[in-house]
């Protein structure tokens, strides 16, 4: 036998231990041995050495209930998932992204559309917040006054428990954010702070005067320099200044502060036992403040992750961490684990770099920026996965290095004002149709939002083309549904989970009416978060004829082909090969199974790749995996690729 749990205080949970199994007693122990030594170096990197040891004491406890809690089937994922702890590294997952009540009107109604998800073959449902939220504005549910109940008109705690399961047998695993940067205002804990309870003040940074929040603005950027300048409220009730980074109502809670840890261990438990799957830690980078800094990225956010996921491992190991961390590509690995942290903080996190350089390959119809900065992109552990999109709720920021920018002689800022231009249509030549969102004169920034449709152009041509938008087959929407395509084909082909955000699988287009609801008029991000239309566009999806039909049948024709191909496992890392001719992004994925070179023309005319590329990668007889085809040169030595073709060039056997 090998010794025990070093120092875990298991005693601090005896009696909740004492009336288990004796198999499920000692699977627990078992458990804490493996992870108690994560948990301690998390904690004791942030707190104070005093702190440390009844914080152990209280989070052993809380896992132990939970565990005892755990439904029986949530306890066999459990058991699976630690059998197979690459489950969602497979080229088997794909992610889908919605609002509840946009989507389907309620819990009950996202439970009878299961069927709409397997068709597509989703595997990974993220439901956008719909823990309870404040009243009025609330961020699109990120503004959480209840994370124990559920958005009243979405239904209930037992609702949300019945659709996880649900999910679940069909395969599917749900995701749910937690919003652990801030509450809102309205907030219990917020409330109790108001009324002047010194304990609950303490779960908030909150200022007398102005001396340190002038201070930290120093280094601090504006996260909505439009609607909620600066990075602190003044609040009456307070009487002082308390720390939003979002919204004046969005207060940021003190991770330094032990109970806070606490506090939010409690809540995801509490979201595992629901049956969530996939927690997606909601702006993660912010969580911990430093002065002199931008407050972002601290290395306690990765410690915090660490002691965080050990007690999630300990209780519930079916739930695994997403980060949502959009920053700079050198900071952003450390989300995955770097370091001390490697193999032990979050298992996805967004590759936000990715969908930018994407929309840039596609703006300009050249590969040589985005292959530089992605060929200069730190790798990702293998045991980790990239969520791979094309947009999702949020406005895309031009994240384009400048230092990436710079490789192949460019400007990062002239580049970054070239993409806003493009995609709001404002360059010539363009017919994108984006919204700028959050324009910052300080920094030149301006974001943009619209849905895949109306910034690949599709709008536009379906507009042009003066019909309804089932039947169109001008050359415009060609062009508009093949760059959706082959933006989806890249995502789906660079190994980790691919999420579609809703209405993209149809090609919906902006919501016109967006500003019309109470709450949304001063963000136009509700522009590119329609509702589904189940009796238009979606209705359409079986018309092959038709815009829906094309982009639906397009996106699952590309989903199949992905599943059954080994090689696009999370655990290979996509490599960007030097390009042979600027329209063309070549990504080499070698696989102990064999090699898949993925080949994306980014232009609307016919490119070549030059076949004798192929021999040195083991593809000198190879096949398309997107048309099973056999992959011959023409008699100039060259493979041409059609006008924003795809192909996934695998060994034939
Ligand atoms: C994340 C969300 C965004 C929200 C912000 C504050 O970035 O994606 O929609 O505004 O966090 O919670």
């Amino acid at each position: 036998m090998r010794p025990r749990a070093p120092l875990a205080p298991l005693d601090a949970a005896a009696d909740v231990l004492s009336a288990l199994s004796p198999d499920r007693g000692e699977l627990f122990e078992l458990r804490v041995a493996r992870w108690w030594p994560d948990l301690r170096a998390g904690l004791a990197a942030v707190y104070p050495a005093a702190d440390v040891a009844p914080l152990e004491r209280r989070l052993l406890r809380l896992a132990a209930i939970a565990y005892s809690e755990r439904d029986p089937e949530l306890s066999r994922l459990d058991q699976e998932r630690s059998l197979e702890p690459d489950w969602f590294q497979r080229p088997g997952m794909l992610g889908y992204a919605a609002y509840a009540d946009r989507f389907a009107g309620d819990l009950a109604g996202v439970r009878a559309k299961i069927p709409y998800l397997l068709e597509l073959g989703v595997t990974y449902l993220h439901l956008m917040p719909l823990l309870r939220p404040r009243e009025g504005d609330n961020d699109g549910g990120y503004a959480v006054a209840d994370y124990r109940e559920v958005r009243p008109d979405l239904g209930t705690m037992q609702d949300l428990r019945d659709l996880a399961a649900a999910l679940r047998h069909d395969g599917i695993s749900l995701v749910l954010d937690l919003v652990l940067n801030h509450v809102a205002r309205e907030h219990a804990w917020a409330r109790a702070a108001r009324a002047g309870d010194q304990t609950y003040r303490d779960y908030f940074y909150v200022f007398d005067d102005r001396v340190l929040p002038d201070a930290y603005e120093q280094t601090l950027p504006e996260v909505f320099p439009d609607f909620a300048p600066g990075s602190f409220t003044w609040d009456d009730d307070l009487h002082g200044w308390v720390w939003t980074t979002f919204n004046s109502w969005q207060w940021d809670v003190r991770w330094d502060n032990p109970a806070v840890f606490v506090e939010y261990a409690d809540l995801v438990l509490m979201l595992a036992n629901a049956g969530v799957e996939v927690l997606r830690l909601d702006a993660i980078a912010f969580l911990f403040k430093r002065l002199g800094t931008s407050s972002q990225n601290q290395p306690e956010v990765h410690a915090l992750t660490q002691a965080l996921r050990a007690v999630v491992r300990i209780a519930c190991p079916a739930m695994i961490f997403k980060a949502e961390a959009i920053v700079a590509p050198s900071d952003l690995v450390a989300y995955l684990g770097r370091g001390e942290h490697y193999g032990k903080v979050s298992d996805l996190a967004y590759h936000n770099s990715l969908m930018v350089l994407i929309w840039s390959m596609l703006a300009e119809g050249d590969v040589h920026l985005a292959a530089a900065a992605l060929r200069r992109f730190p790798a990702a552990p293998p045991t980790t996965a990239w969520i791979t999109y094309v947009r999702c709720h949020d406005d895309i920021g031009w994240a384009i290095d400048d230092d990436d920018a710079a490789a192949v002689g460019r400007s990062g800022y002239a580049h970054r004002s070239f993409l806003s231009d493009y995609y709001t249509g404002l360059f010539p030549g363009s017919t994108a149709r984006g919204l700028v969102f959050q324009y910052n004169p300080a920094t030149g920034d301006r974001r943009v939002s619209g849905t895949a449709a109306a910034l690949a152009g599709l709008d536009a041509a379906v507009d042009r083309a003066g019909v309804d938008r089932a039947g169109v087959d001008g050359a415009a929407v060609d062009d508009a549904v093949g760059r959706l395509l082959l933006a989806h084909a890249i995502v789906l082909g660079w190994g980790g989970i691919p999420v579609l955000w809703m209405g993209d699988e149809l090609g919906l287009p902006n919501d016109d009416a967006w500003a019309d609801e109470p709450g949304h008029a001063g963000d136009n991000r509700w522009a590119h978060r329609p509702r589904m239309p189940w009796e238009g566009a979606a209705a359409q999806r079986h018309d092959a004829a038709s815009v829906p039909g094309r982009m639906f049948h397009g996106l699952r024709h590309l989903v199949r082909a992905r599943a059954g191909r080994p090689e696009l496992d999370a655990s290979v890392a996509a490599q960007v090969l030097e390009p042979s001719d600027p329209g063309v992004l070549p990504v080499l994925r070698q696989h102990p199974r064999g090699p898949l070179l993925g080949l994306y023309n980014v232009t609307g005319t016919w490119r070549p790749w030059p076949a004798y590329r192929l021999d040195g990668l083991g593809l000198a007889v190879c096949v398309d995996a997107l048309t099973d085809e056999p992959v011959t040169a023409a008699g100039d030595g060259m493979i041409w690729l059609a006008p924003y073709a795809a192909r996934w060039l695998v060994a034939a056997r």
